[in-house]
């Protein structure tokens, strides 16, 4: 079997890395890939959003499944173009991927499907944004509707954070398009889960839950990122939540997709925040999520690669197995530049340290110098992944892993995952 994975960053390291595992015969290309993935998968030097070029790349080496990591390909069409060419890719059309890509279509479709999340507006014009932000009072929370790379979100503690805000997306621009248009959003508490299924449209094979992190700052300070790390299991996601998720969410969710014509098939992912009054849903991806895949797939001990395969077929995943996980916590660690999430500097040179039991490294933003050195390549560069029997355990082994890491102006944080070991401690003090 031959899967081509269109992508280059920890998250297709992490998809290449478990789908080698499935199947060690395995033929594995990857566009464009990155120095991790090359040590799985050959690697071609095509740009993710080069539509033209992968379907001429799946034709000519007979690919039998093509896996689209990020969410840009899928927003430009990429599912929609092979499939016109019959060629077999695992992943929503353009038009299914709204759910992610544009976050005023994805709130209506959750009204119709009486899905539960924060009330929103939209607004393109500065002053009745600002209005409806008083409407609503402080906290509350400004979103650029179209992509910003998981930063176009501001959560305003106060009423003038919140104008400026509103000012730098309208006014100023600072999303580009992506912030032409903005949601102004009720502000919800709670802890967040990052639950991923993989479905054919209509049934689904749920993934066990994963917590991100998304502030730059241990501790959770400072501004949002696309994520420092990620850990699983997650312990307040019981038996019960998932069974939330599933019936409240995703089924809901996708009947509704399918009733507009648009069916979402391949790997849908629901931000959750557990409100007081429930789990209530904060964004939706068509695609998994970065970094919580590279936690969770080390995780899982049955096959992705046959769900993948028959989603990707459009065969039906109606009696479809239950993933096996294993007993275990994984914590992935993000290595990330100096600077990030603001600008950095790349083509700082890399070093690594050996190979150590239970601790995988991924591959996010690096690449290699005219000489063949490893070097960084923009702000997150590494995700280290650590599967130990305990979440503490996990922690250390990932989090010292990063911390011998080596490379001009590097940052990580060493909590990833303290949530579930502070309530383990207030549990053990009880
Ligand atoms: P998003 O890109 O929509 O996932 O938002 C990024 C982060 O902002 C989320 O992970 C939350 O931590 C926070 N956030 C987004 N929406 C809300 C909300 N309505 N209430 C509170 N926090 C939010
Ligand atoms: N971890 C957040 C995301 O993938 O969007």
């Amino acid at each position: 079997m031959k899967v081509l994975i269109v992508g280059g960053g920890a998250r297709e390291h992490a998809l290449a890395w478990k789908l080698r595992r499935d199947d060690p015969s395995l033929e594995l290309i990857a566009a464009p890939g990155n120095p991790g993935i090359a040590e799985l998968a050959r690697c071609e030097p095509i740009a993710a959003t080069d539509i033209a070029a992968l379907a001429r790349l799946a034709h000519q080496e007979r690919v039998d499944v093509t896996v689209v990591g990020p969410e840009g390909p899928l927003d430009a069409g990429l599912v929609d173009h092979f499939r016109a060419q019959a060629l077999p890719v695992f992943g929503p059309t353009r038009s299914a991927a709204r759910i992610e890509t544009s976050k005023s279509w994805a709130k209506s479709l959750m009204a119709r499907a009486g899905v539960p999340t924060a009330t929103a507006r939209f607004f393109s014009d500065t002053a009745a944004a600002k209005a409806a932000a008083r409407q609503l009072g402080a906290p509350v929370v400004i979103k650029a509707t179209g992509l910003a790379a998981g930063k176009g979100v501001v959560v305003a503690l106060t009423l003038a954070e919140a104008d400026d805000a509103i000012e730098m997306m309208l006014d100023r621009r600072a999303f580009g398009d992506a912030g032409a248009e903005l949601l102004v959003e009720e502000f919800m508490t709670g802890e967040e889960l990052s639950i991923f299924a993989l479905t054919d449209g209509t049934h689904v094979v749920p993934m066990i839950a994963a917590q991100d992190h998304k502030r730059v700052g241990e501790g959770e300070t400072g501004p949002n990122t696309g994520g420092m790390g990620a850990y699983a299991p997650v312990s307040v996601a019981t038996q019960a939540t998932a069974d939330l998720a599933l019936d409240r969410v995703f089924l809901p969710t996708l009947a509704a997709m399918r009733a507009d014509g648009c069916p979402f098939t391949g790997l849908l992912y629901a931000g959750l925040m557990m409100t007081p009054t429930g789990p209530k849903v904060v964004e939706f991806n068509c695609r998994f999520g970065d970094p919580e895949t590279e936690a969770i797939l080390p995780l899982l001990d049955s096959s992705l690669l046959e769900p993948m395969r028959a989603i990707a077929a459009g065969d039906s995943l109606a009696g479809a197995p239950a993933l096996a996980w294993k007993n275990a916590a994984a914590v992935t660690t993000v290595v990330a530049a100096g600077g990030y999430p603001g600008t950095v500097k790349s083509g700082d040179a890399i070093t690594l340290p050996a190979p150590r039991d239970g601790v995988t490294v991924f591959h996010a933003g690096t690449t290699r110098d005219a000489s063949g050195a490893l070097v960084t390549l923009g702000g997150r560069v590494l995700a280290v992944t650590a599967v130990a029997e305990t979440l503490a355990d996990a922690q250390r082994a990932s989090a010292g892993y990063a911390a011998d890491v080596q490379f001009a102006g590097r940052q990580f944080r060493r909590d990833i995952g303290w949530r579930d070991l502070q309530r383990a401690s207030s549990a053990s003090r009880a």
